[in-house]
């Protein structure tokens, strides 16, 4: 990352450890991003500070910031060229935070969906951590000087928020940060409730049956596949008012590689029992060489150590740079 004749791409995205990843995380993201570790120089981490904005036992909190970076470990993002850290590891986001709060326009905080969204569901705490959530965000991006992250639907306002953010500072103090641009993620990869296919799988739904967690077994998730909303129709096909249909169509496109037309053909004159079957038996194959993995790292306690603490020193490297450049550039005397 160091040399600069081998520059390439800054790739950084984040996680947050609020549960157990589902089949949704997996295609809207964790798989994008193992694709782009082969061709970038990646920055991968879990968002544990983001995820004390809700109430959380600190038992729960240790135990799923842990086994979400394990789940990055399993996906084979190579720790040894990549950076997958905890983003509690490096204290240098949250002193950027703090920084980029002073240049960030409480209207503009004010502005985003998604605080909305979630003071009006934890009404009973809406702390002001839920609302410079998107700096902490900023913080995480520009550290790093990231050309591209990847994000989903939902959290695009807020990397629009890092992006004006960093040309503001840029505009006031000369060129500091790299402004980063949206990576779009392949079509077809969010995936949605198996039971209100309206809705974007959630791991908080409170119908489980709603979502495959990546740590169900091969049974449960053929279960809940099997019991996944379609229509009346029974044609396989992929058509504007048929979304548990379209759901499961992406889902099996998703394992198998193959585009709507040809599922369309290879289902064509058959019924939505045998077609569940098929994109049942894809997700369990798609899923258990992943969950194996998982299951044998949770065992290996010390490596997930080694590759967090080693994690965390190359980011803080990194992050260090970059939060003295902006000390200096605002005026904080330094010995
Ligand atoms: N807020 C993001 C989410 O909920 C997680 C996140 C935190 C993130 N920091 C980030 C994503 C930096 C991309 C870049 O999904």
């Amino acid at each position: 990352m160091e040399n600069a004749a081998e520059k390439r791409n800054v790739v950084l995205s984040f996680v947050q450890s609020s549960g157990t990843p589902t089949i949704g995380n997996y295609f809207g993201a964790f798989k994008n991003w193992h694709d782009m570790a082969v061709e970038n120089d990646c920055i991968f981490g879990v968002a544990d500070l983001h995820a004390i904005t809700v109430r959380n036992t600190p038992a729960d909190l240790r135990r799923r910031s842990m086994e979400m970076y394990a789940w990055l470990l399993a996906l084979g993002l190579e720790p040894e060229k990549n950076i997958v850290f905890l983003q509690s590891h490096v204290p240098e986001h949250s002193q950027l935070a703090w920084i980029l709060n002073c240049y960030a326009q409480f209207g503009e905080a004010s502005r985003m969906t998604q605080f909305k969204d979630k003071s009006r569901q934890h009404a009973d705490n809406v702390n002001v951590g839920l609302f410079t959530y998107p700096i902490l965000m900023a913080a995480d991006i520009l550290l790093y000087n990231a050309d591209q992250v990847p994000v989903g639907d939902d959290q695009r306002q807020h990397l629009e928020l890092a992006r004006d953010i960093a040309e503001r500072f840029n505009g006031i103090y000369g060129e500091t940060f790299r402004v980063p641009a949206p990576y779009i993620g392949k079509k077809g990869a969010k995936i949605l409730s198996l039971q209100e296919p309206e809705k974007k799988m959630s791991k908080s739904d409170p119908n489980t049956k709603a979502f495959i967690s990546l740590t169900d077994p091969d049974d449960v998730i053929a279960k809940k596949i099997k019991s996944a909303v379609t229509d009346s129709e029974a044609t396989v096909r992929y058509a504007g008012n048929k979304p548990g249909v379209n759901n499961l169509m992406t889902l099996y496109s998703c394992c198998t590689g193959k585009d709507f037309d040809a599922i369309e053909a290879e289902f064509a004159g058959r019924g939505y029992g045998d077609f569940k079957a098929a994109v049942a038996e894809a997700v369990v194959e798609e899923l258990r060489p992943l969950r194996n993995e998982h299951e044998r790292i949770m065992k290996d306690k010390a490596y997930i150590e080694k590759c967090a603490s080693e994690g965390a020193q190359k980011a803080e490297y990194l992050a260090r740079r970059t939060l003295r450049k902006v000390m200096k550039k605002v005026g904080f005397y330094q010995v």
